[in-house]
């Protein structure tokens, strides 16, 4: 049984039964509101729209569209709201009282969260709502991503310690980067819920759907599945069970009702079905409905073959399609019969395909006829031949203009065969094809005073001839591509600064991406700067960048061991060549373009110290020195969070504490904006040169990555590329050193579980004695993203085997030992073995400046500090020593404030 912690029932706040959008009605009255955006509301009947009404005979629908707002940046927002007037919210304001439409938690039993049902449409906007208390404190109250489809009860959080009677500005507001959504979330039942609900909310689920063919029945398999409605853990409802008699089966889109058995079993309720009569050969589909007694619903899919009986038809189509190319169906028989018909239905995107010219190609023997109705090909053919034979080719032209890959499917809306005088159905399974470009297209020098450079590459990275560079369907520039894939324009930077071109490479029928670029400004400097260094993969290793205009193109690491004596470096000692990549960013204020370079140093000496510089013949950067990481002993490290472009300070504090400091770990949050460059000068300089001499082991912060690409973050650290795969290389990461594994986690793929998984193999596979997490946000923030996350993350962080969890993002210093998300009552020695230590770094810019009210009840230590502070950690194979100070105006230069020691 699920624990429930409800201190009373759910109040009800508007189930919409007589709420209105015009004035009309006794109900309340709502309205919305879209920036950047376009948002309405209406509400609706269940005699109309049954499957958008959740309870009762009315819902509220809310359509939001973020497409035709085309001002850059900044995020759009669409809210369904209690009426305020046009495009209003109630204010969050002590006026919000005299608001007569205004919904109202009242005072008494404090709430846990504000909550609804929600019909979604699966397209990801960020969800979150905001109320205002009796004193006038605000709070938002985040979700999460609306990522489902259907019905979803969904709650959130408020933060204790407010006032009541809670004013709700807004029940929720849709907030998205992406300029492509729209679409209609569906609302039922706003209530305030006290710690736990007493109905069932979570849905059955469907699992193991399987088709097993019966000998001596063709055609007549049996389909079986596994119906479960659980508990519900999370909000301390209990199961109402599988309402077995509203459980809806259909094969091929039609209702099959004569066979279904459905058996309570210790594991759920086992369905099987077998069809109310023969299928033919050949794929079909198989849809499942079931409903718990609740009415909660969960719909699956699946598709499933028979191949008991013949004829059967099916069909080849290519996983991956060219940009501006071809794609091919084939439909085949097997075993057909002479005169055996088939009709089929197949819908497309025809944003992403049109049919080619010709369309289609029908094979010997074969007569029909096929015909586009845009989006839907309707095919009827008639086979002469008997036996396995081909059926029809259809070629599809791909759409050529994309800013990303895409994917896209080819369904089959509706497919009947006839031989023999019967009349049978099929469904091939759904075809999905991932949309790639055959080119890439890579811009230089588009800043001012400059050639560009525009260079053309295939899918495998080698240069293309003869490719020409286009914008909006024709030849943006004079020329082709030569044989080394490249072709120089002058004239194309006469434009003014700032000023945007949508560019794309093409070669025939051969695409790249579009991708818009702005005409720039040189970053200038010939001299290397910001020279720093970061971990790589172990302690052998060590990672340079900096940067420069791109009048220089070429860059090199020169570097010795430190010798007596040894002061300067020359043309003798050891040199690697970096890798440039060229870098669109802003500085001063304008768009500008710049060289990064980057160098892995292999093969260090352990704990020896180095001399290196940075640049080229005529322009080397000053020798600067940086000791390799050591393998063995002990060792100290610095920790920072929350830098915020300033740094110094707080590093010096550290090292006034500890001198023998080896590097710092950085919790994210480097700079207040990632795109803006002059951020992240401001940020290596603040430090002086203490970014040549400490490596840094870091983890981007959401600052550091808020343009969507952590393009800045990258550049400056060089991480190791042993993270996961689709995020880009760097964001997530893991480093060796010492007796340590540091697994640096920055997000940057949609698919969590693949982060999980990742990290969840990198600690299994590390024989290092200590295993510490770096993230920004950690699961127990005081500034939650969603309950959600904190429960998916909490869990995964117990069960992942590390010691101690380093995070930033609060600008607070908390710190707990936490394990079932419970906190364990611990004092100045933990034991790892009793769960896992959090450490939220405090910020080390400046003083904490803690969001009180935000605070959550969950730490064991807790210190808002007056001024930039660090954390340093000495590590041994026996203990982990974790030491907190702030910068202070004393003889020592800081003042300790927190230290603990972590054993095994
Ligand atoms: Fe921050
Ligand atoms: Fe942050």
């Amino acid at each position: 049984m699920p624990v429930n912690q409800m201190l009373r029932p759910p109040l009800l706040l508007e189930n919409f039964e007589n709420a209105h959008t015009d004035g009309r009605g006794s109900g309340k009255h709502w309205g919305w509101k879209g920036e950047k955006a376009y948002a309405s509301v209406e509400v609706i009947s269940k005699q109309e729209h049954p499957q958008f009404v959740r309870k009762g005979n009315h819902a509220l629908q809310f359509n939001y569209d973020f497409r035709f707002e085309t001002t850059e940046g900044g995020s759009r927002r669409a809210y369904f709201v209690t009426y305020a007037g046009e495009n209003a919210h109630p204010t969050p304001d002590l006026s919000i009282k005299d608001d007569p439409n205004v919904l109202i938690i009242p005072e008494g039993e404090y709430p846990s969260h504000l909550a609804m049902w929600v019909y979604g449409d699966g397209n990801n906007a960020w969800f979150n709502g905001m109320i205002v208390d009796s004193e006038g404190t605000t709070a938002e109250l985040p979700y999460g991503s609306a990522y489902w489809t259907g019905w979803k009860f969904i709650k959130m959080k408020i933060p204790a310690g407010m006032k009541l009677p809670f004013y709700v500005v807004y029940p929720a507001r849709l907030l998205t980067g992406d300029k492509t959504l729209h679409g209609s979330l569906y609302i039922d039942e706003i209530m305030a819920v006290y710690g736990g609900i007493d109905f069932d909310a979570l849905p059955p689920t469907i699992s193991q759907m399987e088709c097993r063919e019966v000998d001596g029945r063709p055609g007549l398999p049996e389909l079986c599945a596994l119906i479960v409605d659980e508990d519900d853990e999370e909000n301390g409802g209990v199961t109402s069970g599988v309402d077995c008699a509203r459980t809806e089966v259909r094969i091929d889109g039609q209702l099959h009702t004569k066979n279904i058995e459905q058996k309570q079993t210790d594991k759920g309720v086992a369905l099987c079905v077998t069809p109310d009569f023969p299928l033919c050969g050949g794929e079909h589909k198989l849809e499942i409905i079931a409903y718990d007694k609740e009415g909660n619903q969960t719909y699956a899919s699946t598709f499933f073959q028979v191949t008991s009986r013949t004829p059967a038809v099916g069909w080849t189509v290519a996983k991956e399609a060219e940009m501006g190319g071809t794609l091919s169906c084939r439909l085949y028989a097997e075993g057909a019969k002479p005169n055996t018909k088939v009709a089929l239905s197949l819908g497309y995107d025809s944003g992403n395909l049109t049919p080619a010219e010709p369309f289609f190609d029908l094979a010997p023997a074969v007569t029909g006829s096929v015909t586009d109705h845009g989006g839907l090909v309707e095919i009827q053919l008639t086979t002469e031949n008997d036996g396995n034979v081909p059926l029809l080719s259809l070629d599809f032209t791909v759409g050529s203009s994309y800013v990303a890959p895409e994917n896209t499917v080819i369904t089959c809306e509706k497919a009947h065969m006839e031989y023999d005088g019967a009349s049978e159905a099929f469904c091939l399974a759904d075809a999905e094809v991932a949309i790639l470009p055959g080119l890439s297209l890579l811009v230089e020098k588009l800043c001012q005073g400059f050639d560009t450079v525009f260079t053309v590459t295939d899918a495998a990275g080698k240069p293309v001839s003869g490719a020409e560079v286009y914008q909006a369907g024709r030849p943006a520039y004079p020329g082709q591509t030569d044989e080394n894939g490249k072709l120089v324009v002058s004239g194309v930077t006469d434009a003014e600064i700032d000023s945007k071109v949508d560019l794309y490479a093409r070669k025939n029928c051969q695409y790249s991406l579009t991708t818009r670029y702005s005409i720039s400004r040189d970053m200038g400097s010939k001299e290397p700067v910001n020279v720093h260094i970061s971990c790589g993969a172990d302690s052998t290793e060590m990672a340079v960048t900096w940067q420069t205009g791109v009048g220089i193109t070429e860059g090199y690491v020169r570097y010795a061991l430190k010798e007596e004596g040894k002061t300067a470096l020359t043309a003798d000692d050891l040199t690697v060549k970096a890798e440039r990549k060229n870098n669109f960013c802003t500085y001063q204020k304008q768009s500008c373009e710049l060289n990064g370079y980057s160098a892995c140093l292999t093969g260090l000496q352990p704990g020896a110290e180095y001399l290196y510089q940075v640049g080229t013949e005529g322009a080397w950067s000053k020798v600067h020195t940086f000791t390799a990481f050591s393998q063995t002993g002990e060792f100290a490290f610095g920790v920072l969070a929350d830098t915020h472009n300033r740094c110094g300070a707080a590093m010096n504090a550290a090292l006034h504490f500890a001198p023998d400091l080896s590097f710092f770990a950085h919790a994210g949050d480097f700079v207040g904006s990632g795109i803006v460059y002059d951020d992240w000068k401001a940020y290596i300089e603040d430090a002086g040169y203490l970014h040549a001499k400490y490596p840094t082991v870091p983890v981007a912060g959401n600052h550091d990555v808020s343009d969507g690409t952590g393009i800045n973050y990258c550049m400056i650290h060089n991480n190791p590329a042993n993270g996961t795969k689709n995020a880009l290389k760097g964001i997530n990461f893991y480093t060796e050193l010492n007796n340590t594994l540091f697994i640096s986690i920055g997000g940057g793929d949609d698919n969590e579980k693949n982060v999980m998984d990742w990290a969840r193999e990198v600690v299994q596979n590390s024989k290092m004695k200590w295993k510490i997490v770096l993230i920004h946000k950690g699961p127990y923030t005081c500034n939650l993203s969603s309950e959600s996350d904190e429960l998916r993350w909490g869990e995964f962080m117990d069960g992942l085997g590390i010691d101690l969890l380093i995070c930033g993002h609060d600008h607070n210093f908390q710190r707990a030992t936490i394990r079932n998300h419970k906190t364990l009552d611990v004092d100045k020695w933990i034991s790892s073995s009793d769960g896992v230590t959090y450490l939220q770094c405090a910020t080390s810019s400046g003083p904490s400046r803690h969001n009180w009210t935000r605070h959550r009840p969950i730490w064991n230590a807790v210190y808002e500090s007056p001024a930039p502070s660090a954390s340093v950690i000495r590590v041994s194979d026996e203990k982990m020593q974790i030491t907190s100070l702030h910068t202070e105006d004393n003889a020592d230069g800081y003042k300790i404030f927190d230290a603990f020691t972590i054993v095994k």
